[in-house]
């Protein structure tokens, strides 16, 4: 028997609460005010059966170990401590389920103590100066300069460390902040202005440094770290992702500076990825927030293959969530295209553009164009469409977009746009696209229409994982992406980052969905039975998510829609009866 267990056997749900609150029998139940939220009629419930407790009134709920994390603000670990102290349960010496978590904690305080130190130095001392005196000229203000926590590193092989004796050197190492050579251990920032990196939360998970001078490279980032990765990092996330809910809008742009520029001018939608490769990860936390994305992108990276790559990410994620996530504009609205893009004018970019005039940035931003239009923009300059085999390659190329757009008559919209462009005639494009879509069909029928609820292995996993709380350290397998239905996988995501605030961090959209969720009942059964069960459904998730992967890559390469294509432009002439035919088969398929 675990030590959870053994410390649940012990004691009563219902003792343990009362200690904190009073509470009445009703019936099998226990009932009483909740003390997460200002109530003056009970709705929150506990079962002596289920060893749990549940409110009605804002949702919340779980076992013993939740209640006191919640209501004494605890981490787990502290939790067991605390509740096997009162059940009389000793704890082994390597005891710590959340250790995991603990030592990240050390981590962000390690970061946050050198984000201070070198916030100090640059404002406070005189070797700061130059790098004050540099981000003066630059237009950076002093609020700014506070509001990011900006910093400077000395030019000096161990100012940090000296600064930071408290610390030995390997953890200081283990954030990179230190370099261990031979011959000693150097602090890796030198003469830098220091950009500390946060997660939403605030958390300092590394650092950016620019360069004042011209060697070396112009930005060094910490290395990749146990807290640190790039594929996740969304610069400036932590200052805006309140106004980037409200605006239900973020704006991607390059750099640090340009953020920084933003947030100064009172732009405060506005993040930044690391350098231009986007990846899923980053459009997936972000399409949590926000369903409007707009890419801005330098004029010199339009339309190469990294920014057409970072594009795409963008496109599928968002088309993922967007078709199954209402939008917050109202249930009868019809989605388009939520991905703009803006191209800035030729050598600029936001940070001066913004500086020059915010207005002008702002109608920039207006003027964004849906990632469609931009897409037939670069078609254009790209392909030689006086080729035939080059105006297929770009029909190809933008017919699955166009395809993927909800709205019919935006289709009929674009596909003529296209035919104009290519000198094809529409019917041509009709049928390529009509065959892309059923080739694409025909590859996963299942996939059509995804059922809204009652996915019981989902929903079954997130049962498992919403009222027992001390899995969560066993979910490190189980990617968001294993859910296919989004508000499973929006909530698993919404928890997982921070189990204690979930309930408040998530949309009103699926405030319904959780409560059913919550409210399920699940058999009572031990730890080691639940974590066994966890690890069931994440093979399932896993297999189902793969099998998925596999169709759409089979698709991909499905030649079929190429070849239909192809012999559709050959025939042409006879227009006409594909037409009548196309209409036919529409009104058979009743699309
Ligand atoms: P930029 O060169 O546009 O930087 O690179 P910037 O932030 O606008 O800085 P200024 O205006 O020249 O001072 C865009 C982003 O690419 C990453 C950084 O995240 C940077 O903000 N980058 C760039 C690096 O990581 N390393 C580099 O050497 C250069
Ligand atoms: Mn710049």
């Amino acid at each position: 028997m675990s030590v959870v267990d053994d410390i649940k056997d012990k004691l009563d749900v219902v003792a343990v609460i009362g200690e904190y609150i009073s509470l009445q029998k009703t019936g099998r139940n226990f009932k009483g005010l909740c003390p997460f939220h200002g109530e003056k009629t009970p709705s929150f419930i506990v079962s002596p059966e289920r060893q749990s407790w549940h409110c009605f009134g804002c949702g919340t709920g779980g076992d013993v170990f939740s209640f006191v994390m919640k209501k004494d603000g605890l981490e787990f670990g502290e939790a067991v401590h605390l509740l096997a102290d009162k059940a009389g349960v000793a704890l082994s010496q390597s005891y710590g389920d959340r250790a995991r978590d603990k030592e990240n904690q050390k981590l962000y305080e390690i970061n946050e103590a050198a984000a201070q130190y070198y916030h100090h130095v640059l404002v406070n001392t005189p070797g700061g100066q130059v790098a004050l005196t540099y981000l003066e000229q630059r237009g950076i203000n002093r609020k700014t300069i506070d509001d990011f926590q900006l910093g400077y590193s000395l030019d000096s092989w161990d100012a940090l460390q000296k600064y930071l004796t408290g610390r030995n050197i390997s953890e200081l190492e283990s954030v990179g902040l230190v370099v261990k050579k031979e011959n000693g251990a150097f602090d890796m920032f030198r003469g830098r202005i220091m950009f500390p990196i946060r997660n939403r939360r605030g958390n300092v998970l590394g650092f950016g440094g620019r360069a004042l001078s011209n060697d070396g490279p112009k930005y060094l980032n910490s290395p990749q770290t146990k807290i640190f990765n790039k594929s996740n990092i969304i610069y400036g996330i932590d200052r805006s992702h309140a106004s980037i809910r409200q605006q239900d809008m973020v704006v991607v742009v390059e750099g640090y500076m340009d953020v920084l520029t933003a947030h100064q001018y009172g732009v405060s939608n506005v993040v930044a990825f690391m350098g231009t490769a986007v990846t899923q990860n980053q459009v997936d936390t972000l399409s949590r927030i926000a369903s409007n994305i707009i890419l801005a992108l330098d004029s010199d990276a339009a339309g190469d293959e990294a920014t057409l790559r970072g594009i795409e990410v963008c496109r599928q994620a968002l088309e993922h969530s967007k078709s199954k996530r209402p939008s917050k504009a109202g249930a009868g609205s019809s989605v388009q295209m939520d991905i703009r893009v803006v191209t800035l004018p030729s050598g600029k970019d936001p940070d001066e553009i913004i500086r020059e005039d915010v207005e002008l940035w702002k109608k920039a931003v207006d003027e964004s164009l849906p990632v469609v239009e931009y897409l037939f923009k670069v078609v254009a300059a790209e392909y030689d469409l006086s080729k035939t085999k080059e105006r297929s390659a770009a029909a190809q190329r933008l017919i699955p977009i166009i395809n993927d757009m909800s709205d019919n008559i935006q289709r009929e919209i674009y596909i003529k746009k296209l035919g104009e462009l290519l000198g094809v005639s529409e019917t041509t494009l009709t049928v390529m696209a009509s065959s892309a879509r059923s080739a694409k069909a025909n590859a996963r029928p299942k996939q059509q229409a995804p059922k809204a609820k009652g996915d019981k292995l989902e929903e079954h996993c997130l049962c498992l994982l919403l009222s027992n709380p001390y899995l969560y350290d066993k979910c490190g397998e189980l990617s968001g992406q294993y859910f296919s239905h989004i508000d499973n996988r929006y909530i698993y995501e919404v928890w997982r980052d921070n189990p204690e605030t979930f309930t408040e961090d998530i949309d009103g959209s699926v405030q319904d969905h959780l409560e059913s969720l919550l409210s399920a009942i699940l058999p009572s059964a031990t730890a080691s039975v639940c974590e066994k069960e966890l690890a069931v459904c994440v093979a399932r998730l896993k297999e189902r998510y793969d099998k998925k992967q596999q169709e759409e890559v089979c698709e991909r390469y499905d030649e079929g829609y190429i070849e239909a294509a192809e012999g559709a432009q050959e025939v042409t002439k006879v227009d006409e009866e594909l037409k009548k035919g196309f209409n036919q088969v529409r009104k058979n398929k009743g699309d």
